[in-house]
Protein backbone atom coordinates (compact mmCIF):
# COMPACT_ATOMS: atom_id res chain seq x y z
CA UNK A 1 0.00 0.00 0.00
CA UNK A 2 1.52 3.35 -0.66
CA UNK A 3 1.28 5.97 1.74
CA UNK A 4 -1.31 8.36 1.76
CA UNK A 5 1.78 10.76 0.79
CA UNK A 6 2.36 9.06 -1.70
CA UNK A 7 -1.41 8.52 -3.12
CA UNK A 8 -1.74 11.89 -3.25
CA UNK A 9 0.94 12.93 -5.02
CA UNK A 10 0.49 10.92 -7.82
CA UNK A 11 -3.12 12.06 -8.11
CA UNK A 12 -1.62 15.24 -8.61
CA UNK A 13 0.88 14.34 -11.04
CA UNK A 14 -2.29 12.22 -12.86
CA UNK A 15 -4.68 15.60 -12.57
CA UNK A 16 -1.70 17.71 -14.40
CA UNK A 17 -3.27 17.68 -17.92
CA UNK A 18 -6.88 18.02 -16.50
CA UNK A 19 -6.53 20.49 -14.18
CA UNK A 20 -4.46 23.04 -17.21
CA UNK A 21 -8.12 22.40 -19.19
CA UNK A 22 -10.37 22.96 -16.31
CA UNK A 23 -8.49 26.69 -15.80
CA UNK A 24 -8.52 27.72 -19.05
CA UNK A 25 -12.46 27.17 -19.25
CA UNK A 26 -13.36 29.30 -16.21
CA UNK A 27 -13.43 26.24 -13.64
CA UNK A 28 -11.80 26.17 -10.10
CA UNK A 29 -14.12 23.50 -8.38
CA UNK A 30 -12.57 19.88 -9.11
CA UNK A 31 -11.74 16.60 -6.75
CA UNK A 32 -8.26 16.64 -6.16
CA UNK A 33 -8.38 13.24 -4.57
CA UNK A 34 -10.78 10.54 -5.25
CA UNK A 35 -9.66 8.56 -1.90
CA UNK A 36 -11.89 5.24 -2.79
CA UNK A 37 -9.91 5.03 -6.40
CA UNK A 38 -6.86 6.98 -5.63
CA UNK A 39 -5.11 4.43 -2.67
CA UNK A 40 -7.28 6.07 0.39
CA UNK A 41 -10.54 4.80 0.81
CA UNK A 42 -13.18 6.92 2.34
CA UNK A 43 -11.24 10.57 2.08
CA UNK A 44 -11.86 13.08 -0.50
CA UNK A 45 -10.46 16.64 -1.20
CA UNK A 46 -12.08 18.76 -3.74
CA UNK A 47 -11.27 22.53 -4.29
CA UNK A 48 -13.77 24.70 -4.64
CA UNK A 49 -12.45 28.13 -5.90
CA UNK A 50 -10.83 29.79 -2.71
CA UNK A 51 -12.04 26.63 -0.14
CA UNK A 52 -9.93 22.90 0.29
CA UNK A 53 -12.97 20.67 1.47
CA UNK A 54 -11.84 17.80 2.51
CA UNK A 55 -13.92 14.89 3.87
CA UNK A 56 -13.07 11.59 5.44
CA UNK A 57 -16.35 8.99 5.35
CA UNK A 58 -14.50 5.89 7.01
CA UNK A 59 -12.57 6.93 9.22
CA UNK A 60 -11.07 11.22 10.89
CA UNK A 61 -8.04 11.73 9.46
CA UNK A 62 -4.81 12.28 11.89
CA UNK A 63 -4.60 16.41 12.28
CA UNK A 64 -0.44 15.38 10.85
CA UNK A 65 -1.61 13.63 7.69
CA UNK A 66 -4.90 16.58 6.95
CA UNK A 67 -1.70 19.26 7.31
CA UNK A 68 0.35 17.47 5.36
CA UNK A 69 -2.39 16.40 2.41
CA UNK A 70 -2.89 20.20 2.65
CA UNK A 71 0.35 21.20 2.45
CA UNK A 72 1.16 19.21 -0.41
CA UNK A 73 -1.75 20.57 -2.62
CA UNK A 74 -0.68 24.44 -1.68
CA UNK A 75 2.22 23.74 -3.10
CA UNK A 76 1.32 21.69 -6.38
CA UNK A 77 -1.27 24.22 -7.19
CA UNK A 78 1.04 27.30 -6.27
CA UNK A 79 -1.62 28.77 -4.09
CA UNK A 80 -2.68 29.43 -0.29
CA UNK A 81 -6.17 27.20 -0.07
CA UNK A 82 -8.40 27.47 2.95
CA UNK A 83 -8.57 24.43 4.56
CA UNK A 84 -12.06 23.27 5.59
CA UNK A 85 -11.87 19.19 7.26
CA UNK A 86 -15.64 17.71 7.15
CA UNK A 87 -15.42 14.31 8.93
CA UNK A 88 -18.44 12.04 8.02
CA UNK A 89 -17.30 9.10 9.29
CA UNK A 90 -19.27 8.71 12.60
CA UNK A 91 -23.31 9.50 11.32
CA UNK A 92 -22.75 13.34 11.63
CA UNK A 93 -20.16 13.85 13.55
CA UNK A 94 -18.69 17.27 11.59
CA UNK A 95 -15.32 17.23 14.20
CA UNK A 96 -15.66 19.90 16.63
CA UNK A 97 -12.10 19.55 18.20
CA UNK A 98 -11.01 22.38 19.94
CA UNK A 99 -7.58 21.93 17.69
CA UNK A 100 -8.16 24.89 15.27
CA UNK A 101 -7.41 23.36 12.71
CA UNK A 102 -10.04 20.95 12.48
CA UNK A 103 -12.40 23.83 13.32
CA UNK A 104 -11.29 25.94 10.52
CA UNK A 105 -10.68 29.59 10.13
CA UNK A 106 -13.30 32.15 9.69
CA UNK A 107 -12.17 32.83 6.24
CA UNK A 108 -12.30 29.21 5.08
CA UNK A 109 -16.12 29.35 6.33
CA UNK A 110 -17.26 32.51 4.89
CA UNK A 111 -19.78 32.50 1.93
CA UNK A 112 -16.96 32.16 -1.00
CA UNK A 113 -17.45 31.97 -5.18
CA UNK A 114 -16.61 28.99 -6.87
CA UNK A 115 -16.45 28.95 -11.01
CA UNK A 116 -17.77 26.69 -13.45
CA UNK A 117 -17.90 26.63 -17.21
CA UNK A 118 -17.03 30.07 -16.35
CA UNK A 119 -20.38 30.76 -14.17
CA UNK A 120 -20.00 31.84 -10.64
CA UNK A 121 -21.18 29.36 -7.83
CA UNK A 122 -21.97 29.84 -4.05
CA UNK A 123 -19.15 27.68 -1.96
CA UNK A 124 -20.07 26.99 1.50
CA UNK A 125 -17.53 25.09 3.78
CA UNK A 126 -20.31 24.27 6.16
CA UNK A 127 -24.32 24.87 5.91
CA UNK A 128 -27.51 22.72 7.42
CA UNK A 129 -26.70 20.26 4.44
CA UNK A 130 -24.32 17.85 4.95
CA UNK A 131 -23.27 17.42 1.03
CA UNK A 132 -21.36 20.15 -0.54
CA UNK A 133 -23.02 22.52 -2.67
CA UNK A 134 -22.04 21.86 -5.72
CA UNK A 135 -21.76 18.03 -6.73
CA UNK A 136 -18.20 17.79 -8.90
CA UNK A 137 -19.07 13.80 -10.48
CA UNK A 138 -22.06 16.40 -12.54
CA UNK A 139 -19.71 18.93 -14.19
CA UNK A 140 -19.51 17.46 -17.94
CA UNK A 141 -23.33 16.96 -17.61
CA UNK A 142 -23.69 20.61 -16.51
CA UNK A 143 -21.03 21.15 -19.32
CA UNK A 144 -23.42 19.31 -22.01
CA UNK A 145 -26.73 21.35 -20.84
CA UNK A 146 -25.15 24.87 -21.00
CA UNK A 147 -23.67 24.04 -25.15
CA UNK A 148 -27.31 22.51 -25.81
CA UNK A 149 -30.19 24.13 -24.24
CA UNK A 150 -30.13 27.41 -26.51
CA UNK A 151 -33.90 28.37 -27.04
CA UNK A 152 -34.94 25.50 -25.28
CA UNK A 153 -37.62 25.17 -22.38
CA UNK A 154 -35.73 23.04 -19.16
CA UNK A 155 -37.48 21.61 -16.85
CA UNK A 156 -34.71 20.72 -13.86
CA UNK A 157 -35.71 18.02 -11.71
CA UNK A 158 -34.75 17.53 -7.88
CA UNK A 159 -32.46 20.81 -8.72
CA UNK A 160 -31.11 21.11 -5.13
CA UNK A 161 -28.88 24.36 -5.93
CA UNK A 162 -29.88 24.92 -9.26
CA UNK A 163 -26.07 24.16 -11.07
CA UNK A 164 -28.03 22.83 -14.13
CA UNK A 165 -30.68 25.28 -14.20
CA UNK A 166 -27.82 27.80 -14.30
CA UNK A 167 -25.80 26.03 -17.01
CA UNK A 168 -29.10 26.07 -19.14
CA UNK A 169 -29.61 29.47 -18.49
CA UNK A 170 -26.16 30.90 -19.76
CA UNK A 171 -26.37 28.08 -22.54
CA UNK A 172 -29.03 30.08 -24.17
CA UNK A 173 -32.58 28.41 -22.84
CA UNK A 174 -35.53 30.35 -23.39
CA UNK A 175 -37.08 29.08 -19.74
CA UNK A 176 -35.64 27.40 -16.80
CA UNK A 177 -37.80 25.71 -14.26
CA UNK A 178 -35.54 24.40 -11.63
CA UNK A 179 -37.58 22.18 -8.80
CA UNK A 180 -37.49 21.00 -5.84
CA UNK A 181 -38.97 20.12 -2.42
CA UNK A 182 -36.31 21.59 -0.40
CA UNK A 183 -36.50 25.45 0.03
CA UNK A 184 -33.40 25.54 1.39
CA UNK A 185 -31.34 24.35 -1.50
CA UNK A 186 -33.30 26.45 -3.97
CA UNK A 187 -32.76 29.63 -1.92
CA UNK A 188 -28.97 28.38 -2.87
CA UNK A 189 -29.94 28.20 -6.31
CA UNK A 190 -31.48 31.90 -6.34
CA UNK A 191 -28.15 33.29 -4.88
CA UNK A 192 -26.55 31.21 -7.67
CA UNK A 193 -28.41 33.36 -9.87
CA UNK A 194 -27.68 36.32 -8.42
CA UNK A 195 -23.95 35.78 -8.59
CA UNK A 196 -24.61 35.69 -11.95
CA UNK A 197 -26.61 38.87 -12.83
CA UNK A 198 -26.21 38.74 -16.40
CA UNK A 199 -28.22 35.44 -17.13
CA UNK A 200 -31.77 35.72 -17.31
CA UNK A 201 -33.94 35.06 -14.38
CA UNK A 202 -34.93 31.26 -13.64
CA UNK A 203 -37.90 30.19 -12.35
CA UNK A 204 -38.09 27.88 -9.03
CA UNK A 205 -40.96 25.38 -7.72
CA UNK A 206 -41.05 24.64 -4.11
CA UNK A 207 -42.83 20.56 -4.65
CA UNK A 208 -42.65 17.00 -3.72
CA UNK A 209 -41.23 15.73 -7.06
CA UNK A 210 -44.25 13.19 -7.86
CA UNK A 211 -47.47 15.56 -8.01
CA UNK A 212 -45.32 18.05 -9.62
CA UNK A 213 -44.04 15.82 -12.72
CA UNK A 214 -46.87 14.14 -12.56
CA UNK A 215 -49.33 17.29 -13.18
CA UNK A 216 -47.16 17.97 -16.06
CA UNK A 217 -47.13 14.57 -17.44
CA UNK A 218 -50.74 15.02 -17.41
CA UNK A 219 -51.31 12.14 -15.18
CA UNK A 220 -53.52 11.55 -12.30
CA UNK A 221 -52.46 11.97 -8.56
CA UNK A 222 -53.99 9.40 -6.73
CA UNK A 223 -53.97 8.73 -2.48
CA UNK A 224 -53.43 5.84 -1.05
CA UNK A 225 -56.84 4.39 0.47
CA UNK A 226 -57.47 5.79 3.46
CA UNK A 227 -54.41 8.19 3.16
CA UNK A 228 -55.04 12.09 2.73
CA UNK A 229 -52.54 14.18 0.72
CA UNK A 230 -50.72 16.85 1.96
CA UNK A 231 -50.76 19.92 0.27
CA UNK A 232 -48.97 20.61 -3.12
CA UNK A 233 -48.63 23.38 -5.80
CA UNK A 234 -50.98 22.95 -8.29
CA UNK A 235 -49.50 22.79 -12.51
CA UNK A 236 -50.64 22.74 -15.66
CA UNK A 237 -50.14 20.02 -17.80
CA UNK A 238 -46.92 20.39 -20.41
CA UNK A 239 -43.84 19.57 -22.00
CA UNK A 240 -39.92 20.84 -21.84
CA UNK A 241 -37.74 20.45 -24.75
CA UNK A 242 -35.12 19.49 -22.15
CA UNK A 243 -35.55 17.32 -19.04
CA UNK A 244 -32.85 16.60 -16.30
CA UNK A 245 -33.41 13.93 -14.31
CA UNK A 246 -31.15 13.31 -11.06
CA UNK A 247 -32.82 12.18 -8.07
CA UNK A 248 -30.97 11.12 -5.07
CA UNK A 249 -30.37 7.35 -4.23
CA UNK A 250 -33.27 7.26 -1.58
CA UNK A 251 -35.76 9.67 -0.36
CA UNK A 252 -39.06 8.97 1.36
CA UNK A 253 -42.32 11.63 0.83
CA UNK A 254 -45.55 11.51 1.41
CA UNK A 255 -46.25 11.42 -2.30
CA UNK A 256 -43.93 8.30 -3.02
CA UNK A 257 -40.49 7.15 -2.44
CA UNK A 258 -37.13 7.63 -4.78
CA UNK A 259 -35.53 4.09 -4.94
CA UNK A 260 -33.13 4.14 -7.57
CA UNK A 261 -32.15 0.73 -6.47
CA UNK A 262 -36.07 -0.58 -7.09
CA UNK A 263 -37.83 1.08 -8.89
CA UNK A 264 -36.44 3.93 -11.34
CA UNK A 265 -39.63 3.57 -13.16
CA UNK A 266 -41.98 5.58 -11.04
CA UNK A 267 -39.43 8.60 -11.71
CA UNK A 268 -38.70 7.83 -15.35
CA UNK A 269 -42.01 7.40 -16.70
CA UNK A 270 -43.91 10.92 -16.20
CA UNK A 271 -40.01 12.85 -16.18
CA UNK A 272 -40.45 10.98 -20.15
CA UNK A 273 -44.11 11.90 -20.77
CA UNK A 274 -43.30 15.68 -19.66
CA UNK A 275 -40.25 15.86 -22.48
CA UNK A 276 -41.53 17.22 -25.51
CA UNK A 277 -41.42 15.22 -28.69
CA UNK A 278 -37.80 15.83 -30.44
CA UNK A 279 -36.53 16.54 -26.87
CA UNK A 280 -34.05 15.49 -25.22
CA UNK A 281 -33.77 13.54 -21.55
CA UNK A 282 -30.81 13.53 -19.95
CA UNK A 283 -31.33 10.90 -16.66
CA UNK A 284 -28.75 9.75 -13.93
CA UNK A 285 -28.45 7.53 -11.60
CA UNK A 286 -25.61 7.77 -8.52
CA UNK A 287 -25.88 4.48 -6.81
CA UNK A 288 -22.68 2.10 -7.47
CA UNK A 289 -24.83 -1.00 -7.21
CA UNK A 290 -26.67 -0.68 -10.16
CA UNK A 291 -24.89 -1.25 -13.44
CA UNK A 292 -24.92 0.86 -16.65
CA UNK A 293 -25.76 -2.15 -18.78
CA UNK A 294 -28.74 -2.98 -16.79
CA UNK A 295 -30.14 0.13 -16.07
CA UNK A 296 -29.54 1.49 -19.80
CA UNK A 297 -31.67 -1.40 -20.53
CA UNK A 298 -34.64 -0.63 -17.89
CA UNK A 299 -34.17 3.24 -19.02
CA UNK A 300 -34.87 2.49 -23.08
CA UNK A 301 -37.76 -0.24 -22.20
CA UNK A 302 -39.30 2.07 -20.01
CA UNK A 303 -39.18 4.48 -22.89
CA UNK A 304 -40.68 1.81 -25.55
CA UNK A 305 -43.20 0.85 -23.57
CA UNK A 306 -44.62 4.46 -23.12
CA UNK A 307 -44.42 4.87 -26.74
CA UNK A 308 -41.77 7.09 -26.75
CA UNK A 309 -38.71 5.07 -28.46
CA UNK A 310 -35.56 6.70 -28.04
CA UNK A 311 -33.35 7.62 -31.53
CA UNK A 312 -30.28 8.39 -29.47
CA UNK A 313 -28.44 7.64 -26.02
CA UNK A 314 -25.21 8.58 -25.47
CA UNK A 315 -23.37 7.68 -22.11
CA UNK A 316 -21.90 10.81 -20.28
CA UNK A 317 -19.02 9.97 -17.75
CA UNK A 318 -17.74 12.30 -15.08
CA UNK A 319 -14.32 13.69 -16.03
CA UNK A 320 -11.14 12.34 -15.00
CA UNK A 321 -11.22 13.88 -11.36
CA UNK A 322 -12.98 11.24 -10.76
CA UNK A 323 -11.13 8.25 -11.90
CA UNK A 324 -12.75 4.40 -11.90
CA UNK A 325 -10.46 1.72 -12.20
CA UNK A 326 -13.04 -0.82 -13.45
CA UNK A 327 -14.17 2.18 -15.66
CA UNK A 328 -18.04 2.07 -13.77
CA UNK A 329 -17.79 5.27 -12.12
CA UNK A 330 -21.00 5.82 -9.58
CA UNK A 331 -22.42 8.83 -11.45
CA UNK A 332 -24.09 7.18 -14.46
CA UNK A 333 -25.91 9.76 -17.09
CA UNK A 334 -27.72 8.81 -19.84
CA UNK A 335 -28.71 11.80 -22.92
CA UNK A 336 -31.95 10.07 -24.09
CA UNK A 337 -32.96 12.15 -27.95
CA UNK A 338 -36.53 11.29 -28.40
C1 LIG B 1 -28.70 14.43 -4.99
S1 LIG B 1 -29.53 15.96 -4.91
C2 LIG B 1 -29.75 16.22 -6.61
C3 LIG B 1 -28.54 16.86 -7.22
C4 LIG B 1 -28.87 17.86 -8.26
N1 LIG B 1 -29.55 17.28 -9.39
C5 LIG B 1 -27.68 18.67 -8.71
O1 LIG B 1 -27.66 19.08 -9.87
O2 LIG B 1 -26.79 18.91 -7.93
C6 LIG B 1 -31.08 15.52 -4.32
C7 LIG B 1 -32.11 16.63 -4.28
O3 LIG B 1 -33.37 16.02 -4.35
C8 LIG B 1 -34.26 16.71 -3.50
N2 LIG B 1 -35.37 15.76 -3.23
C9 LIG B 1 -35.32 14.57 -2.62
N3 LIG B 1 -36.53 13.98 -2.62
C10 LIG B 1 -37.37 14.82 -3.27
C11 LIG B 1 -38.76 14.76 -3.60
N4 LIG B 1 -39.52 13.73 -3.29
N5 LIG B 1 -39.27 15.79 -4.28
C12 LIG B 1 -38.53 16.86 -4.61
N6 LIG B 1 -37.21 16.98 -4.32
C13 LIG B 1 -36.64 15.96 -3.65
C14 LIG B 1 -33.44 17.14 -2.32
O4 LIG B 1 -34.00 18.25 -1.68
C15 LIG B 1 -32.10 17.46 -3.00
O5 LIG B 1 -32.02 18.82 -3.34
Amino acid sequence: MPSLDQALRAALDARQPLLAELHTQGTDCYRLFHGSQEGASGLTADRYGAQLLVQSFHQPLERDDLLALHATINQHLGDELLLVYNDRSQGNSRIDRSDPVYQAEPAALDDLVGHEWGLNYRVRGRHPGQDPLLFLDLRNARGWVKAHSAGRAVLNLFAYTCGVGLCAAAGGAREVVNLDFAEGNLAVGRENGALNPTLPTMQFIQSDYFPAIRQLAGLPITARRGHKLPHYPRLAARQFDLVFLDPPAWAKSAFGTVDLLRDYQSLLKPAILATAANGTLICCNNLAKVALADWRDQVLRCAEKLGRPVRDCQVLAPAADFPSQDGQPPLKTLILQF
